[in-house]
């Protein structure tokens, strides 16, 4: 197996991520988030907004709808130019994008393929119960509730520019060829932040050095392995139409270097289509624009490990779904199953930041084989010591040791680790 076969086979097994609606076959594109995935990803969110919105005070956040007024995408220039080049294979019907193909023939069966059609990425919403019903889109990307927000924002809150808007959310897009797993979906999420700037070549420059620093960091902070990082300027004709200069920080991924972030100039491209000012003049943007789930899959991939037989998901204890396990040494001594059942309730109770789970079942070597692989940074064994002078063993996952805590220091002992 390879390492994409493995991930998505313990994503399914250990559930963090399934496909979507699989009981009738699936819908390519969509997937769904178990009750682990769903931790690593709120756990993401969460590090993105601390670090974007809570550790700042030049930035704000905001939730806009989803579905948006259809004036809004003829202005943003999306019913025109959020679009992908797509051919047809003329033998196996199979669809591409011309701009991904490599050779001229259909890499499926080696058919003839027909010219590019421009094809729109925006998928269509229909709305209302009388005929001929309202047409508008699903956002194809979360910006535009910012930009449209734009003067709501300064107008209600004590903000000023230099400053940002953050914002964590759906997008959807009717990508011509969804795959590699959760990578390239048609329902996403992502994570944004539009930072206003005088419209100034110098300062528009200094911000995006900064922002595409910062967002690097980011990353390595929470774990990917620096050499695993890089940045890739956009040349002139793959910049997105709003963009003036566009970078992507990419990913070492099983399926070769991939867009993890991008980080854009946008100028005031979107704001004057919007007719929107500040003071007297039209500041410019400059964005990151993150995936949740490419973060989800690309934290996954590169926390990844085998010791031995053993695998061991090495995810910062951060985005861990779990950051403890508590376990009776052996399952059917009924003191020590009480014992860490008490010792279960309380860690759950005193910390709102501590998600702990309880194991019970089989060994205690299969229960923390089956800890390292969903990357639980700490197992804590009752054993009979523990009867006589409540303590425990703390193992941890990464270098397998263990150290004796009493159980009155586990709440502090474990904060300490966290932060
Ligand atoms: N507002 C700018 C914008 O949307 P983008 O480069 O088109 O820029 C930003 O998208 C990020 O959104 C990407 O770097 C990626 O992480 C995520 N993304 C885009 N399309 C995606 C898709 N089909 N599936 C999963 N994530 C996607």
């Amino acid at each position: 197996m390879d390492l994409m076969e493995k991930i998505v086979s313990l994503c399914k097994r250990r559930g963090f991520i399934y496909p979507g609606s699989e009981i009738y076959g699936g819908l390519q594109g969509f997937w769904d988030y178990g009750p682990l995935g769903v931790e690593l990803k709120n756990n993401i969110k969460k590090e993105w907004w601390k670090s974007m919105v809570y550790q700042r005070n030049d930035v704000v956040g905001l939730d806009a709808a989803i579905i948006m007024n259809p004036t809004v995408w003829e202005a943003s220039g999306h019913t025109q130019a959020f679009t992908d080049p797509l051919v047809e294979c003329k033998s196996c019907h199979h669809r591409f994008r011309a701009d991904q193909l490599v050779g001229s023939q259909c890499p499926d069966c080696d058919g003839q393929l027909t010219e590019p059609k421009i094809f729109n990425l925006l998928t269509e919403v229909y709305l209302g119960s009388t005929e001929p019903k309202t047409k508008t889109y699903l956002r194809g990307e979360i910006t535009q509730g910012v930009f449209v927000n734009f003067k709501n924002v300064v107008d209600s809150s004590r903000v000023e520019i230099p400053f940002g808007i953050a914002q964590i959310g759906k997008a959807f897009r009717n990508e011509i060829t969804p795959g590699n797993f959760t990578f390239r979906s048609r329902e996403f999420e992502q994570m944004e932040l539009e930072f206003f700037v005088k419209p100034d070549e110098n300062e528009a420059e200094r911000w995006f050095l900064y922002w595409r620093q910062m967002r690097i960091e980011w990353y390595e902070k929470l774990g990917i392995k620096k050499e695993n990082l890089r940045f890739r300027e956009h040349s002139l004709d793959e910049r997105a139409h709003y963009a003036r200069k566009a970078e992507d920080i990419e990913y070492n991924s099983p399926f070769g270097w991939k867009e993890f972030e991008g980080i854009h100039h946008r100028g005031d491209w979107d704001l004057s289509r919007h007719k929107l000012t500040y003071k007297d003049y039209t500041p410019w943007v400059i964005e990151t624009s993150g995936g949740v789930d490419r973060a989800t899959l690309f934290f996954l991939l590169d926390s990844y490990s085998e010791v031995g037989d053993r695998v061991v998901l090495k995810l910062h204890p951060k985005l861990a779904p779990y950051k403890v396990a508590v376990f009776p040494l052996v399952a059917n001594k009924e003191n020590l199953v009480n014992k860490a059942k008490e010792i279960y309730k309380n860690l759950k109770s005193v910390t709102v930041t501590l998600t702990v789970t309880f194991d019970d079942r089989g060994n205690i070597g299969k229960r923390y084989y089956a800890q390292d692989e969903i990357g639980t940074p700490w197992c804590v064994t009752v054993d009979y010591q523990t009867l006589e002078d409540d303590t425990v063993t703390v193992r941890d996952r990464d270098t397998a040791q263990q150290e004796r805590v009493s159980v009155s220091q586990l709440d502090s002992f474990f904060a300490s680790k966290l932060n």
